[in-house]
């Protein structure tokens, strides 16, 4: 293990409190109920936890409208819960990241409720105000179909205010120095209370400049710095994760040049050119999507890396026809579909739940340059429920058992309904029945995250991707400190066989197969032929098992590359 820079080499692994656990009964998970769960997640080998929000919400768009900042929602606990389940965490070296969501308030938060009464309230300038109704309102909404516009006429004000994302989420008008102490002093109180940093919500619009006047929205970079300044000087070790779904060319303005604003962002394009390569076995935009946000390493930069999260698989930056060639794939009824631009279904059900498919997806996840962060109850493949709206159809309770509920709760009426039936259903999906048997997904997850763990090459090193002959398989070498890794993968529902010049000039290396047997070693010509099955991939070593014998020791983080 490297002890420093801890993210560079974890297993992030998001959860919801409301639909993970339910300890005392009423339906709804709670902090006592993920307490208890803490062994599982040990046990699986992830290394911290990213929570979605779980502070006092009317909850109706899934705790992202906070209604106040320093307390939890009294239906997952109370602060007291919170810190005993920090605690366990520590104990178990398991780290938290909570979401911070901060571009909005709820409309119902005490700030917006003052602002709105008084003219003269101090809170009015908290949030971003217009007499009339700008020219502009039907544009830039964050949620087609759904959101109209983004300015709404408060009665009460009687002025129109600015919300990016719905009409019950203002936003903070976050220009003003008092927000911005405010939100620092948020981030210290979490901070405080154990927590090792911040999945920063919507980064891109939080640093906008905001007003009826605002023809172009400006990102306002510098704010970035004074974030991870103050998260910095709180705790040494905390960082921020920023969602950010920029182009690539502005990737950079988010990790800042000297590496001085958010320490990892998530990689929106990685994401979704991976999952045009999964749809059709083309392999060529993906490549180009890891090559053009490449970051400079080693460095304390890191990029955040997904399959599925806890909001719709968002298209929107591919072309038209690989959206739809993505589209035909893994969701080709209207209703599987979201806001014009993305899907809305769990992994599994849109993989076929061919376990050979998602083994591919998965051995990706882990091995793409980055951290990897995991869904809740995608280690057991969970499915969906289209039944629900919009987003809630990927967020229903974890299937623990094949008792009533999957053992999510006592209560007959959880938070949202169990998937019952099925393919997916917590009767044949489950976390209970996974861990007994040897093959199950479950447990290939965890034998996958251990070796992960010790491929410290991937979430630290420098990249190149090989050329296969095939635009059906990918290959990646990485290096750092004197030890290589190769990952090769097979996107083809055919077998494929490539020779790879896997090191330039020179004699190549045996290639040690880190999850099966097979090894491989150079032809005549140098070359290593490799016979992949359908959507088969391997993982290898180059040299032999002595690597830790001849691994380097190097600066920490500290160098990067010219
Ligand atoms: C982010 C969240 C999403 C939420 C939105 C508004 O995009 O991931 O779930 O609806 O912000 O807070
Ligand atoms: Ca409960």
């Amino acid at each position: 293990m490297i002890k420093d820079l801890w993210y560079k080499n974890a297993v992030i692994y998001n959860l919801s409190v409301g639909s993970f656990m339910d300890a005392n009964g009423d339906g709804i998970g709670d902090f006592q109920g993920l307490q208890r769960r803490l062994d599982y997640l040990q046990g699986l080998g992830v290394t911290c936890l990213w929570l979605g929000p779980f502070q006092p919400s009317p909850m109706r768009d899934h705790g992202y409208d906070v209604a106040d900042y320093y307390n939890v929602d009294p239906r997952y606990g109370t602060l007291g819960d919170f810190v005993e389940f920090s605690h366990a965490c520590k104990q178990r070296g398991i780290r938290v990241i909570i979401d911070l969501v901060v571009n909005h308030t709820s409309d119902q938060h005490p700030w917006f409720q003052a602002a709105r009464k008084d003219p003269e309230s101090p809170y009015r300038d908290w949030y971003v105000w217009s007499d009339k109704k700008p020219a502009d309102a039907h544009q830039g909404v964050v949620f087609p179909g759904v959101q109209k516009t983004t300015w709404s006429w408060d009665k009460e004000a009687r002025a129109y205010y600015f919300h990016r994302f719905y009409d019950f989420q203002p936003d903070l008008n976050t220009a003003n120095p008092e927000v911005q102490a405010e939100l620092l002093k948020v981030m210290g109180f979490w901070i405080e209370l154990g927590v090792s940093g911040f999945r920063m919500d919507a980064v891109p619009f939080v640093i906008a400049t905001k007003g009826p006047e605002v023809k172009k929205p400006k990102q306002q970079f510098d704010m970035l710095r004074t974030f991870r300044e103050f998260v910095q000087w709180r705790c040494g070790d905390a960082v921020l994760l920023a969602e950010a779904n920029v182009l690539p060319t502005v990737d950079q303005e988010y990790f800042g040049d000297d590496g001085d604003r958010m320490q990892m962002v998530f990689n929106f394009q990685v994401n979704q050119n991976l999952f045009y390569a999964l749809a059709s076995a083309d392999t060529r935009p993906l490549a180009k999507a890891l090559e053009v946000t490449r970051v400079p390493r080693p460095s304390t930069n890191q990029w955040g890396l997904f399959l599925r999260n806890h909001d719709e698989l968002d298209l929107g930056r591919l072309t038209e026809a690989q959206r739809k060639r993505v589209f035909d794939a893994f969701g080709p009824d209207k209703d599987m579909q979201l806001y014009d631009r993305g899907i809305r279904r769990r992994l599994a059900p849109m993989l076929h739940g061919d376990r050979r498919w998602l083994e591919l997806a998965y051995s990706l996840l882990f091995t793409l340059p980055g951290t990897p962060v995991l869904r809740y109850g995608d280690e057991i493949g969970m499915g969906d429920d289209l039944s629900l709206p919009e987003r809630e159809c990927a967020r229903t309770p974890m299937q623990w058992s094949d008792e009533p509920q999957g053992g999510f709760t006592k209560a007959d009426d959880p938070v949202l309904p169990v998937i019952s039936g099925g393919a997916f259903g917590y009767e044949r999906i489950n976390a209970a029945h996974q861990r007994r048997e040897p093959t199950a997904l479950l447990n290939w997850t965890e034998r996958i995250i251990r070796m992960r763990k010790e491929c410290p090459e991937i979430g630290w090193g420098d990249f190149q991707v090989l050329p296969t002959g095939s635009n059906a398989v990918l290959a990646i070498r990485y290096d750092w400190r004197n030890n290589s890794v190769l990952v090769v993968h097979n996107f083809d529902d055919r077998p494929h066989e490539v020779a790879l010049a896997v090191d330039g000039e020179g004699k190549s290396p045996r290639l040690v197969n880190l999850l099966a047997e097979d090894h491989n070693d150079p032809e005549e010509d140098g070359r290593h032929r490799l016979v992949l099955e359908p959507y088969g991939y391997r993982w290898y070593r180059l040299g032999g098992l002595d690597y830790l014998l001849r691994r380097t020791e190097g600066p920490v983080g500290g160098a990067k590359r010219s």
